[in-house]
């Protein structure tokens, strides 16, 4: 039988516990390109992956791989600064043990980013979509292997994976900060090769709006969890599939991260003190 979920994270909790101070409130996972919004943390105690006990350690390009706790826009954060994605060969109860992790240190709201590929023709590169729903094509569950009882339900429901709470919280924050945003659907895939064009027209058929290589294994850890959960996408590229579609390269994909960071970072600054204390 494998390892529980629970010893895992008991040790992994144990090892920072001390370093952390006060419990957190909200936690952030910052996708790719989009770190820079750890920097603007205050009073930071920053500690790096590898100082965590059976913590994975994120090797993806844009990726710093640090734990940030201190205070964003007045409220008490853990920022994960460095995303672990199926790709680098985690697994996806290695990624679900990062989520519970930020739940034992107090967060009770997960903001999750990502960098995505626009699947619905009107998206431009350099866009903001909040995301309503997700569709799991990477054939995976971290919820595969024994339940532990202690952290959430064997058959958690996905029906509100994303809470509609916080999602009309995030559009009226876009709002007051002026950033435009979308409304969509996110497709995670396993990566890390792209989609083929076929691909995308047939994810694009699916209903996506958008495809990524992250995001669904944690917010399926988080709803077994109990977390309620915030998605924002990055668009960084134009994933249409049409005859026009452009080759993508990873500089133009974390250029434009950079970009969508730029819109994020405001809007997170109006939603953060506009939150609910759970
Ligand atoms: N596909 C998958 N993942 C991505 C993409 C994409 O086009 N862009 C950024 N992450």
């Amino acid at each position: 039988m494998r390892e529980s979920q629970l010893s895992r994270l008991e040790r992994a909790h144990a090892s920072i516990e001390s370093r952390v101070g006060a419990h957190c409130e909200i936690a952030i996972m910052l996708g790719s390109g989009l770190g820079q919004i750890g920097e603007a943390v205050e009073d930071a105690v920053r500690i790096p992956y590898a100082e965590i006990a059976d913590f994975p350690v994120s090797t993806a390009p844009g990726h710093r791989g640090e734990l940030i706790f201190g205070m964003l826009h007045g409220r008490r954060v853990a920022v994960m600064q460095g995303r672990l994605h199926l790709y680098e060969g985690w697994s996806p109860r290695d990624i679900a043990l990062a989520v519970y992790l930020l739940k034992r240190l107090g967060a009770t709201t997960l903001i999750v980013t990502n960098a995505a590929g626009g699947l619905n023709p009107d998206y431009r590169a350099g866009e903001v979509m909040l995301i309503e729903d997700h569709l799991n094509f990477t054939g995976l569950n971290p919820l595969v292997s024994v339940n532990d009882e202690a952290i959430g339900l064997r058959f958690p429901d996905m029906s509100r994976a994303y809470d509609p709470d916080l999602l009309r919280s995030a559009s009226q924050a876009a709002g007051r900060a002026e950033v435009p945003v979308r409304h969509g659907i996110y497709a995670g895939v396993l990566g890390p090769s792209l989609e083929t064009s076929a691909e995308r027209r047939f994810l694009r058929g699916s209903g996506a709006d958008a495809v990524g290589m992250s995001t669904v294994m944690e917010v399926i850890a988080a709803a077994h969890a109990g977390l309620p959960v915030l998605g924002i996408s990055a668009i960084t590229n134009q994933a249409t599939g049409g005859p026009d579609q452009a080759v993508d390269t990873v500089e133009a994909v974390l250029a434009n991260a950079v970009r969508c960071g730029e819109k994020i970072a405001p809007l997170l600054c109006e939603l953060l003190p506009a939150l609910p204390s759970r």
